[in-house]
């Protein structure tokens, strides 16, 4: 399999999903060919709740990436998981036009771009 879409699987293991029990995990691929991953972290408040993309993102960025090739989503689900609405905002900001590839636990995959999945950005041009 794909090492980002196995560091997805991998990293879905990781999550902290009490509440919901949906457990998501993610990898992003820096233009270096890096991989870092993340998982879902739930809180009591749900609300503080942090998504696996942008954990995975974060400690990308965090870590003084910023320029990105590729993210992987997965999830256990059969119709594949996308991100959220919170996540295709950040990820437009830091990667517009990177690939997303969704999986999930048989490995059933589908690629997407994340340019196509918010149309009509709010982002740095307007300010
Ligand atoms: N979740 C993610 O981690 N990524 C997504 O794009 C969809 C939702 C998490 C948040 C919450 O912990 C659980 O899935 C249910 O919404």
């Amino acid at each position: 399999m794909d090492p980002l879409l196995q560091a997805a699987l991998d990293a879905r293991q990781h999550a902290h999903a009490p509440f919901s029990g949906f457990r998501v995990g993610a990898a992003v691929e820096t233009a270096d060919g890096r991989i870092f991953t993340g998982c879902n972290i739930e809180n009591a408040t749900y609300s503080l709740t942090l998504c696996a993309e942008r954990v995975a993102l974060a400690k990308a960025l965090s870590e003084g990436c910023r320029r990105f090739r590729r993210i992987a989503v997965a999830a256990a689900t059969k119709v594949l998981t996308p991100p959220c609405g919170s996540c295709r905002q950040i990820l437009w900001e830091f990667c517009p036009d990177a690939e997303l590839i969704l999986v999930n636990l048989e490995g059933a995959t589908e690629t997407l771009f994340v340019r196509d999945l918010l149309p009509r950005p709010f982002d740095a041009t307007f300010l």
